[in-house]
């Protein structure tokens, strides 16, 4: 290693060491929902195709089948109406038909597909950011577990819009999840 190699290394190291001091010195990771500061800026559906698997709403809101494979042919369209709940104790989730059921109650993954009737297909972005920051949809329902809108919510304006442009592009889906 060169001279001016090793001074570089030996300053990242110690810059290294200087960053980790500061992280032990801070109290806790904050609980805001304050969005966090990096943003591509990219709104793409691509990007929001990307923020989407990152986000696992497939395994909440897209149906399974019987191997345990989301079914893509019916992508988003949220518990199969007429499916059972599950039973109804604390943090069940009766994982083929996507309902959960805990202390706050019964949750069914809703359809959000662009269907304007059973999906989300009459929201403007602006309702959806809304409902992803506050957890209240335009209907004014306020969205029980395990819905993570309290994570989704702090991402930037650039990654909603693009998850939003993204869920533009999947296939309506008529189906008609009941619920509370
Ligand atoms: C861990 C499970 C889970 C994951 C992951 C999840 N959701 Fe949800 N989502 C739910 C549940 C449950 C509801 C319904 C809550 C209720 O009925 O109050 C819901 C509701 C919603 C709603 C409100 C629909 C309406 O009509 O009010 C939207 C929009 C939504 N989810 C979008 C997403 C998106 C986009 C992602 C991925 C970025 C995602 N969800 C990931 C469980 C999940």
């Amino acid at each position: 290693m060169s001279h001016s190699a090793y001074v570089l290394f030996a300053a990242t190291l110690m810059t290294g060491a200087a960053m980790a001091g500061c992280q032990r010195s801070t109290t806790a990771v904050s609980t805001t929902a304050a969005p966090v500061a990096v943003a591509s800026g990219d709104t793409s559906a691509a990007r929001g195709a990307q923020l989407v698997l990152l986000g696992g709403c497939d395994d909440c809101h897209t149906p399974q089948l019987p191997n345990g494979e989301p079914d893509m042919s019916r992508r988003f369209s949220g518990v199969p109406a007429g499916s059972a709940a599950p039973p109804s104790i604390a943090n069940v989730v009766a994982t083929e038909n996507l309902a959960w059921s805990g202390p706050w109650g019964t949750s069914f993954p809703r359809n959000i597909t662009p269907d304007v009737q059973h999906g989300i297909g009459s929201w403007s972005l602006q309702d959806f950011i809304r409902t992803m920051r506050t957890g209240t949809d335009p209907q004014g329902h306020a969205l029980l577990p395990p819905m993570p809108y309290k994570e989704f919510g702090r991402l930037p304006d650039a990654d909603l819009t693009a998850i939003y442009n993204f869920m533009r592009t999947v296939a309506p889906s008529s189906n008609a999840v009941t619920g509370p």
